[in-house]
């Protein structure tokens, strides 16, 4: 039987999975790196801490197995983080992650000044200051010795891929990220690269995710035990690899993903965006396209509320502290904007707000309003993709945040959707280890390889009675940003 590496890159952690050529997960091994915040607002990361979390993991993933059956590796990897290598393949400086808001300058500069619709005709999107692109623009006014010294451009997964294989590379589902991609046409921006002030000879070799980019090195196959033939893929961006582990391929389909960050992801299979919109346009890991609406924190507003406000680790008994008949009627509400906001308010100014706080409201409440505050900000996302005509009526979910039965029950309500829970949490290395056996000759194609291997465990149908509650309080809900966004600023 042949194996297959599916590797996660994720923010806090990384994961790695070991799945048979049958798509069985064998075994899931993780190790934790730290996240450094040298400033408000400001969010890195050790590149050569992700290199060294998954060479101790391999071992412990490998042990018992025989790692000359190994065929092949695939990953996927947290999007749009900076990482620039020197002439000697030094890292240059801390890789500045997706959740870092310091570009805020250049994103106004090229929303404002370049403009949008110039920007979406170069780039089939318009500019967050997560995005790669304005990050570039900040290190070269900031840092321009820095800078000066860039040989090679490059995201977080394909950091890793340089290491197994020697290539630099990136797949188009992660480069449409960068802002320095034509999505449509899958090709570099002459235009964005010469805004940014770089040459296409720094930037890496373009790649559909399934692409066989190489094979690992062998002083790595030796070290690690796995067979020298093992081919490595382009691999994929985290939220395109966990679509293709929820089956959310081709046409018509939609996932949720409640992780640190939540999104809210609808492939297509032609190019589709719209300029006005802060809704992202991005290559999919199946060869075709998506459309994405990021909420910058959705897992993290849980774990930001216990574990530094409430000092608890038990979300059970918080979760248990929201009372059913309490659902659709709190008067607390909750914009989760701890990191700013993505879309579609495109915001990082924006902060967390409770509003709506009352000598009555209870500790359930408050813990209530911030599981409906991100199901709200989904719904944002959701309204603007159900306007460009898209019928939605159900969605896969995975993610983290997904092991609460309450907030996937509020979620489904607030977006009036049926929602497919997946038989395992499979997330984004699933995803990479489908693009792997691809990659290696397991099938002839993503989708059909996504399609097959999905199961769903459980279904999530809406209430129309708390649908048409929910219906009301989104109503309010969406009356306070655009009373605070001034004020943000303000105050800022
Ligand atoms: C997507 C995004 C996040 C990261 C999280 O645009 O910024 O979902 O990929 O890892």
């Amino acid at each position: 039987m042949k194996y297959y590496i599916g590797i996660d890159l994720g923010t806090s952690a990384v994961k790695l999975m070991l799945v048979d050529a049958d798509g069985q997960i064998k075994r899931v091994v993780s190790r934790d790196y730290p996240v450094s915040y040298p400033h408000v607002n400001w969010s890195e990361q050790d590149p050569k801490d992700w290199w060294n979390a998954i060479s101790d993991a391999l071992f412990e993933l490998l042990s018992g197995y025989d790692g000359q059956a190994v065929a092949g590796i695939g990953i996927a990897g947290q999007m749009h983080g900076l990482v620039v290598l020197d002439k000697n393949d030094r890292v240059i400086r801390p890789a500045i992650l997706w959740n870092d808001g310091r570009a805020d300058k250049e994103t106004d500069y090229l929303n404002f000044t370049l403009g949008k619709e110039k920007l979406f005709e170069y780039t089939g999107n318009i500019a967050f200051a997560g995005f790669t692109a304005p990050k570039l623009m900040w290190m070269r006014k900031n840092e321009p010795e820095s800078f000066a010294k860039i040989s090679k451009i490059m995201l977080p997964k394909d950091y890793i891929n340089y290491i197994l294989t020697g290539v630099h590379c990136t797949d188009l589902s992660d480069a449409s990220g960068f802002l320095m991609l034509d999505v449509k046409n899958k090709r570099w921006s002459a235009e964005m690269l010469d805004i940014c002030g770089v040459n296409e000879e720094q930037m890496p070799r373009l790649y559909e995710s399934f692409d066989v980019v190489g094979k690992i090195k062998g002083e790595l196959a030796k070290k690690f035990g796995i067979s020298k033939d093992a081919i490595v893929v382009a691999g994929a961006g985290d939220n395109a690899a966990a679509a293709l582990g929820t089956g959310t391929v081709g046409e018509g389909r939609c996932n949720i993903s409640v992780g640190t960050s939540g999104t809210i992801f609808v492939p297509c299979k032609s190019f589709f965006g719209d300029y006005r919109q802060a809704i992202h346009s991005f290559c999919h890991a199946d060869g075709g396209y998506h459309l994405m609406g990021v909420v910058m924190s959705a897992a993290y507003c849980n774990k930001w509320l216990c574990n530094d406000i409430l000092t608890t680790s038990d979300y059970d008994a918080e979760e248990r502290s929201v009372k059913d008949r309490a659902l659709g009627k709190n008067d607390v509400f909750f914009l989760p904007y701890i990191m700013g906001e993505r879309s579609p308010i495109n915001d990082t100014d924006a902060t967390g707000t409770f509003v709506g706080l009352r000598g009555s409201s209870s500790r359930a409440d408050v813990y209530q309003a911030v599981l409906e505050g991100v199901a709200f900000a989904f719904r944002d996302n959701l309204e603007i993709i159900r306007n460009f005509g898209i019928d939605i009526k159900s969605s896969c979910i995975c993610g983290g945040g997904t092991r609460s039965k309450l907030w996937c029950k509020i979620i489904a309500n607030v977006l009036n959707l049926e929602l497919h829970l997946p038989l395992t949490e499979q997330g984004p290395g699933y995803g990479s280890a489908i693009l792997a056996m691809v990659g290696a000759g397991e099938s002839e194609s993503v989708v059909e390889l996504a399609e097959k291997l999905f199961k769903v465990n459980e279904v999530i149908r809406p209430d129309p009675e708390l649908v048409s509650l929910y219906n009301e309080r989104y109503e309010r809900y969406r009356k306070i940003y655009p009373a605070l966004k001034k004020l943000y600023k303000d105050i800022k």
